[in-house]
């Protein structure tokens, strides 16, 4: 027996009874594989069930508002991807005279539509033979043929997609990728999977060499820390304000000028209801101008910072926060962050 006989044998036992499963419209597979990459199984499924009462074809889809759609969606976040559908539907509507493409080369083209998708469509409306690599197909894959080359890496990536090419059944391309989704979210679970019951045990690399919770290997990804500043221009006598950076925190040692940090995106008007603010620039103090955002990349940090120039500071505050007056000419002597320098020179000429 192959390898696809084998697990075909199995799904075909074992497999759930889905309602995208019944059919071979490649609109009604499209619309299952975009909300399925968005959320499990059982929560897709009232999703599916209202979106192909309400849109039954792609046509009417396409006819739909904006807002229609995204109230459909509400709930699988995300919302670009509801977004991209409708883009996706007016397009097939123009492009397709209104028929969903089934093939591969079709598809790809399409917003919202990679290459797991396309392999998806393609195989399971048409069985073009085209493998499909998700991360249920990952894990098995990983571990049944012990491969434990990172899945997040773009040599694994390669790496699972000409394995999964290779055991492919191109005779019976559809139901051979359904039969390796499902056998990843039933049978090659992530976790304790029952692999004595498993038709894979007596060859599976993963059970032989007890490595079943180690397979696939995963590169963590460092988070990215997002962090918001508001930074002021306060200029006094063809001087500006500065602060000396603390050692614990980006940028140590080098100057820059005061801020405030928030958590998350805020608008001018809490920006000046902070007790900071309210605290250095009084409340009869003038804005005089406020810079759109700048998006500044580090390693592993993304700023988002505004500049606000303000017209004079509460002076009690300089020896208090160790802020100092900075002759402009002699700006270049002080080391900056580039972000502040840029912006400063450019502000300043
Ligand atoms: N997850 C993504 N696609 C799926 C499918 N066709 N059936 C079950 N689970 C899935």
């Amino acid at each position: 027996m192959t390898f696809s006989q084998r697990l075909i044998g199995w799904y075909r036992k074992n497999k759930r009874e889905l309602p995208w499963r019944n059919t071979n419209d490649a609109y009604l597979i499209w619309l299952s594989e975009i909300i399925l990459q968005q959320t499990r199984v059982d929560q897709g499924m009232p999703y599916y069930l209202r979106f192909v009462d309400a849109y039954p074809d792609v046509k009417s889809f396409a006819a739909a508002s904006e807002d229609e759609i995204l109230r459909l969606w509400q709930g699988l976040g995300y919302y670009s991807r509801g977004r991209n559908m409708l883009k996706t539907a007016r397009k097939v509507v123009v492009e397709h005279s209104g028929k969903f493409p089934e093939r591969y080369e079709d598809l790809i083209k399409l917003v919202g539509i990679g290459e797991y998708t396309a392999s998806a469509i393609s195989s399971f409306s048409s069985n073009e033979a085209k493998a499909v690599v998700d991360g249920n197909v990952y894990r098995f894959l990983s571990r049944y043929f012990g491969v434990d080359t990172p899945i997040n890496s773009t040599i694994g990536k390669k790496e699972f997609q000409a394995l999964a090419d290779e055991v492919l059944d191109h005779e019976n391309a559809g139901e051979h990728n359904q039969a390796m989704i499902e056998f990843g979210a039933l049978q090659c679970k992530p976790k304790n999977p029952s692999c004595e019951l498993c038709p894979f045990n007596d060859s599976c690399f993963a059970f032989e060499q007890s490595k079943v919770n180690v397979l696939p290997v995963k590169l963590k990804k460092l988070k990215i820390r997002e962090r918001v500043f508001y930074f002021f221009l306060v200029m006094k006598n063809n001087q500006i304000l500065m602060k000396r950076r603390i050692n614990s925190d980006i940028w140590a040692g080098l100057n820059d000028l005061p801020s405030i940090e928030f958590a998350e995106r805020t608008s001018v008007n809490e920006l000046m209801i902070h007790p900071d603010f309210k605290a250095w620039f009084n409340t009869d103090c003038v804005i005089h101008s406020i810079s759109d955002e700048i998006k500044h990349i580090l390693t592993h940090q993304r700023l988002f910072a505004r500049f606000v120039h303000v017209d004079k500071v509460n002076e009690e505050f300089l020896s208090k926060n160790d802020w100092f007056w900075v002759k402009i000419d002699e700006l270049d002597q002080y080391g900056q962050p580039k972000l502040i320098f840029d912006f400063v020179k450019k502000f300043l000429n």
